[in-house]
């Protein structure tokens, strides 16, 4: 079976042993009521389910996109661009999902995007992130605005890896001190999201009207009194800056092009994250699983790479690997796990998602998440 370090999230029969829904007999004491397990992941019908818990005005604060959504439209589809192309006579067992992610070892390769305002989706809100995330061993990036004090979440859980993402919507001293904060708090790397020189225009908010709750808790927002000026406008040399301020390694969310990818590490960056904000920020832009290649061939000799948008299942995060991330992020499936079930939603999410790539490698003849071959996609016709 697995050898000690390997982490399959998986039960035994989903790598190919009796009992699994359609191998079973009715007879079969092993019968298990389908939706629960990890392999009954349904994000539609989860997404349903939340819906019909949140304010409307809510529900599509988290599922809406900038514009005419033609960015968040493409994004899952945009997966399937690429097809697989399996291995066989491999011998795969048993599959590794644990991986490293600037040096912090996790049980998979999926993590937890930033997302704003988790109270409002669950009373527990990023604490109760936090909670699923260490269950299903992932990373957690935990927002500027959040609605817990960084402090908190870096608490909860605090054996499990956690990185700061930073906002430039404060004032520069402000945002300094969240970036120095974050490295006392326990973090792991600080994340500044570069996507966001201005927020994009998120049509479904305007035509809802929708305003934040009042009484949604301040996490990270300066004392009231104190607010300044925003940030000036970051550039590169921000970069260096922010390590320095919070001694971690620097991740920049939001690159979209090898130029920048470049810059971003020669600029002393740790690791650049693909991604288009889910959509929320320009409209009309290149899917992430379109330009993840020629990040990966800009920078990932000397830095690692992330990527998120639109990653819906497990052979959506095979292709990412195999295109060269090392990790990859989801955020409305957490959104939606969270705000059904609070931490166990997110666990079961993350678990559903680890279970279906863990299948998926398995069938393709692969055994471990750190060394998928980039020949093992092929650009659909
Ligand atoms: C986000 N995202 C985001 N990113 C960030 O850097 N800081 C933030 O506070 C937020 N907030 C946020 C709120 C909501 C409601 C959404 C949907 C997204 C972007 C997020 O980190 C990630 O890039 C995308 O959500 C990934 O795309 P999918 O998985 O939602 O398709």
């Amino acid at each position: 079976m697995a050898p000690a370090d390997s982490t399959p999230t998986v039960p035994g029969q989903w790598l190919g042993g009796p009992g699994a829904p359609g191998q079973r007999r009715t007879s079969d004491p092993s019968s298990r009521a389908p939706g629960r397990s990890p392999e009954h992941l349904d994000l539609t019908a989860l997404e349903d389910r939340a819906r019909a818990l949140l304010p409307p005005a809510v529900a599509d604060f988290y599922a809406g996109g900038a514009e005419s959504e033609v960015t968040l439209g493409e994004a899952t589809d945009a997966w399937l661009s690429w097809r697989l192309r399996p291995r066989v006579l491999r011998g795969v067992s048993a599959v590794r999902l644990g991986t490293s992610l600037l040096g912090s070892d996790v049980r998979t390769p999926i993590g937890v995007a930033p997302w704003a305002y988790q109270a409002m989706a669950h009373p527990d809100g990023e604490q109760g992130s936090a909670r699923g995330a260490a269950a299903a061993g992932a990373l957690m990036a935990v927002s500027t605005s959040a609605t817990a004090p960084l402090a908190d979440v870096a608490a909860t859980e605090p054996a499990s890896p956690k990185w700061f993402q930073l906002y430039r919507q404060h004032s520069p001293a402000h945002t300094d001190d969240l970036a120095r904060r974050a490295g006392q708090a326990g973090y792991r790397a600080l994340v500044p999201t570069v996507d966001l020189p201005i927020f994009g225009r998120r049509l479904r908010d305007v035509a809802n009207d929708f305003a934040l709750p009042a009484d949604l808790p301040p996490g990270n927002a300066p004392a009231p009194g104190t607010v300044g000026a925003d940030s000036p406008l970051w550039t590169f040399d921000d970069i260096g800056r922010f390590g320095e301020l919070s001694e971690l390694p620097v991740v920049v969310k939001g690159v979209l092009r090898g130029d920048d990818a470049a810059r971003c590490v020669q600029a002393g960056a740790a690791a650049v994250w693909v991604s288009t904000h889910g959509g929320r920020q320009a409209d009309a832009v290149v899917a992430s699983a379109h330009v993840l290649p020629e990040v990966v061939d800009a920078v990932a000799d000397e830095a690692e790479v992330y990527v998120d948008g639109g990653i819906r299942t497990g052979w959506h995060v095979l292709t990412a690997l195999a295109l060269g991330a090392t990790a990859v992020f989801v955020g409305r499936p957490a959104i939606w796990g969270l705000a059904t079930e609070g931490a166990a939603g997110v666990a079961a999410v993350l678990d559903g998602l680890s279970a279906q790539l863990a299948h998926t490698m398995a069938l393709c003849g692969l055994s471990d998440v750190r060394s998928v071959p980039r020949d093992t996609v092929i650009l659909a016709r």
